[in-house]
Parts: structure tokens; C-alpha cells; sequence
């Protein structure tokens, strides 16, 4: 399989937080070197590193740096520093997850290494965000096997924003299952939302799978209805933020108009969830917060000149949930989880 590009990762002999700046490309490959709070907070919100697995992997790293410049020298000073850099990480970006999952990984990991000296507590966090990234790896690889086994030589799939390798430490969630056939032989093509209002289907997902060699067709949002209308897709892909214990997903800015439009259709809308990325504490969609972010993202991104006029006013909601009715499957690191999703969630999480 293809190696792709790492989109974070650590440099701790210069205490840096190396990250792929996202919102450069397609046009430059280049690599930001993090070493404050406040820039690894600022790459979070201003989406240099995106994408639910990527930013947890990042949280988890900057709150380790964050710790490691403590100059704290008992367990009680280390912990207020370390809970200093994990809520105002935390504050960087609402939606996904993962973000307050790898947060919440480091402090437990602290709260178990109790007895140990500040410098074993430092290499014990460490040790932990390179977990975090390990693991995320092994998980889209899994996903990629899972889903994998839904595609048949020759099929085309849909998907929305970017839930590729650049989202993750491994082969993606969304695209991961076609990497995956692409590896065994199979070839699989793929239409891609630009997903705007950033463009990250544009940007992100078509550029990535033109550098894997995939067969990738970019249409702007709005034209998703009609090639599902000409029978030109299989099966939608798409990544997500947050999923509630009912199954309902969180994920960018126009995906449930996509599962709508598959429903409508009689296309399968599968949606691939690291087990990370499953908050049952959310009981439904309407308990997962949907970030808002700045107007100018619609009115002034991609032009020298404005694209709306001036004063106009905006509504720029990040994300949306999919009802789960809508769903056809979740695609987890477990395997393929089903209706009910209550159930099936509730069972993987061992709750009954
Ligand atoms: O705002 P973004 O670009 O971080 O949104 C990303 C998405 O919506 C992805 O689909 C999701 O995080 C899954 S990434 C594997």
C-alpha cells in the first residue's frame, strides 16, 4: 500500500509539534513547527490540522508539550499545569470528539502513574500521545478491512469533506476502505464533494486520492443529486465527528443532505467511526454541539475580492447530524455495526 503523508507528528528533541499545513494545499506541502500553547491551539482552530482522529493525535501532543515545560515538582503542582493546557486545548474546537477523548486519555494515564516522579509522569504522557497516534493507525487499517469488504472491483463511491489519510495517523476512515481494495487488486472509483464552505473535498480528499492513483471525480456540492440520480454511485463513504449512542452522526456541513439524498435514491450510506470518535454520553444528535464559525468563511475565503456583499449576513454552521434512520451501517475498528443502533452501540461498548 501507498505510504501517504503523516499530518502530525512530534519532534520532542525540539519540544515541536510538527504539523502539515491544510489549509495550504493542493497548492504547497508545507509543515508548520509548533512550539506554544497558543499555536497548537491556533493550527486546531484555524483547521492547519483537521479532520476528528488528527485532531485528537494533536491534543494529545500538545498537552504533553504543554506538561513538559512545567516546571512543576510535585505531582499536585504537575497536574494543575497539565489541566491548564487540556482546557484550553479543549477550548479550540467543539464538535469533534476526539479532541476531548485524547484529552481525557492523557489525564487518565497521569492519574494512574500517581506515584511517579514529574520526570517519569512527562515520559509517561509521551509515551501516551504516541499511543494515541499508534493506535489510530491500526484502527483506519481496520476500518479500511471492514469496509474493504463492501466494495466489489469496478464500483464508485461518493463522499463528503475529507476523512482521509490527512485526517488521521493511518490510511483514513472514509477513504481507508478504498486504499484497502486499491491494495487487493480492486479498483474503485470516487466522486468527491468540494465541501464547502473550505473546500476540504476539493482540497484535500480530490488531492490525496490523485496521489494515490485512485480514479477521483470532483463535483461541487450541489451536484451530488444528480449523479446519484444517473446511477453513477454505489455506496456513500463518509467520516465523522461525533456519533450519538443512538447512532445519529455529526459530521461536516452537509452530509445528512447527502444521506438524504441516498435514502431518496436507494443508495447505501455508510458512515466509518473509529470507536473514538462514538460519544455515549450523547444520547442523540441534539446533545452533540455544532460548531459555528466566521462569516468571512463564506463571504471572503477564496477570492481577492469578496464573494457576497458587503454587510450581507451569514450562518456558518461546521456541522450536521444524520439522523440515524438514514444510516445503512457504522463502520468501526469492531466491525460493522447495524440497526438498532442503540443496541449494536451499546453492545460493542459492552453496556448491556
Ligand atoms: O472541519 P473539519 O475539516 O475538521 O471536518 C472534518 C470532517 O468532518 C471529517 O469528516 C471527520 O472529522 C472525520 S475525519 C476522519
Amino acid at each position: 500500500m501507498k505510504a501517504l503523508i503523516q499530518p502530525v507528528r512530534l519532534d520532542d528533541e525540539k519540544s515541536e509539534l510538527i504539523v502539515l499545513d491544510q489549509t495550504l494545499l493542493p497548492g504547497k506541502v508545507e509543515y508548520l513547527h509548533l512550539t506554544t500553547q497558543e499555536s497548537i491551539w491556533e493550527a486546531i482552530y484555524k483547521l492547519q490540522v483537521r479532520g476528528a482522529p488528527a485532531i485528537g493525535i494533536a491534543a494529545g501532543y500538545g498537552v504533553y508539550l504543554g506538561a513538559k515545560a512545567s516546571a512543576a515538582t510535585t505531582y499536585e503542582e504537575f497536574v494543575a499545569d497539565f489541566n491548564q493546557s487540556k482546557d484550553y486545548l479543549a477550548s479550540s474546537r467543539p464538535t469533534a470528539v476526539n479532541l476531548f477523548w485524547a484529552l481525557d486519555r492523557m489525564a487518565k494515564r497521569l492519574e494512574t502513574e500517581k506515584d511517579q516522579s514529574v520526570p517519569e509522569l512527562k515520559a509517561a504522557l509521551l509515551q501516551e500521545a504516541n499511543q494515541i497516534l499508534a493506535d489510530d493507525e491500526t484502527v483506519c487499517q481496520r476500518i479500511g478491512e471492514y469496509g474493504a469488504e463492501l466494495l466489489a472491483d469496478g464500483m464508485t463511491i461518493l463522499t463528503h469533506c475529507n476523512a482521509g489519510a490527512i485526517a488521521t495517523s493511518g490510511f483514513g476512515t472514509a477513504l481507508a476502505p478504498v486504499y484497502v481494495a486499491q491494495d487487493k487488486g480492486l479498483t474503485i472509483s470516487v466522486y468527491a464533494d468540494e465541501t464547502r464552505p473550505l473546500l476540504q473535498g476539493a482540497r484535500l480528499t480530490a488531492w490525496e486520492l490523485v496521489e494515490s492513483g485512485i480514479d477521483t471525480t470532483l463535483i461541487c456540492d450541489n451536484m451530488a443529486s444528480i449523479v446519484m440520480k444517473e446511477g453513477k454511485i454505489d455506496a456513500i463513504f463518509v467520516g465523522c465527528d461525533r456519533v450519538a449512542l443512538n447512532g445519529d452522526t455529526a459530521n461536516k456541513i452537509g452530509t445528512s443532505g447527502v444521506a438524504i439524498l441516498a435514502k431518496h435514491y436507494g443508495i447505501p450510506f455508510y458512515v466509518c467511526a473509529p470507536m473514538s470518535t462514538i460519544d455515549i454520553e450523547c444520547k442523540t444528535g441534539d446533545d452533540i454541539q455544532i460548531e459555528e464559525r466566521p462569516g468571512a468563511e463564506i463571504t471572503d475565503m477564496w477570492y481577492e475580492t469578496p464573494m457576497a456583499p458587503a454587510g450581507v449576513k451569514t450562518y456558518n454552521p461546521a456541522f450536521d447530524v444524520t439522523d440515524h434512520r438514514l444510516i445503512t451501517g457504522i463502520i468501526t475498528e469492531k466491525g460493522i455495526l447495524k440497526p438498532n443502533y442503540e443496541e449494536s452501540i451499546s453492545n460493542i461498548f459492552a453496556l448491556v
